[in-house]
């Protein structure tokens, strides 16, 4: 059956291969990215299962933006993947306080953002998952990356 998926950072990496694969296997999809057109081109253009929606995941107003934006094309969010992310490496000392809290703001607080701005929608629905791409090097502690 056809779902609804909302996938952030889906301009490169991760994030276009899901959705890629979720297009292939019939799903509608919300790609978003902080440079829509970038993320369509990079998809092979438009669709009529895909939407493109610019989200910079650090801002709450956009993710709700999307949110409603998605809603207005499919009218349900079945899936959200928090994909966008960024890493900012080095010793403790090299990474500097603007990168420190861009990781942070980006990894911790971007996925927050996205759902909280998607679950009312799932929620009024009763239905839906929201999957959160984390990383081993935010679980555990090595050189290199202390952001
Ligand atoms: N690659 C790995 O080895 C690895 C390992 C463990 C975990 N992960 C996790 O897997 C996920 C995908 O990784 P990847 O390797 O595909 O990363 P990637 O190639 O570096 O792509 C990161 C994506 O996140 C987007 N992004 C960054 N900051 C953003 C923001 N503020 N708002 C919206 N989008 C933003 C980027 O968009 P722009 O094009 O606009 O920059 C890009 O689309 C990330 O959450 C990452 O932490 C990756």
């Amino acid at each position: 059956m056809s779902k609804v998926v909302f996938v952030t950072g889906a301009g490169r990496g991760l994030g276009t291969d899901i959705v890629r694969e979720a297009l292939a296997a019939g799903h509608r999809v919300v790609a978003t990215g902080r440079r829509p057109e970038e993320v369509e081109k990079t998809l092979g253009g438009p669709q009529d299962n895909l939407l493109t929606v610019r989200l910079d995941v650090t801002s709450l107003e956009e993710a709700q933006a999307a949110a409603q934006a998605a809603v207005e094309r499919f009218g349900r969010i079945d899936v959200l993947i928090n994909n966008a992310g960024n890493f900012f490496a080095g010793y403790f000392e090299e990474v500097s306080p603007e990168h420190m809290r861009r990781q942070i703001e980006t990894n911790l607080f971007g996925p927050m953002n996205v759902t909280r701005a998607v679950l009312p929608v799932m929620r009024a629905q009763r239905d839906g998952h929201v999957v959160s791409i984390s990383s081993l090097a935010g679980q555990v502690g090595t050189e290199f990356t202390a952001a």
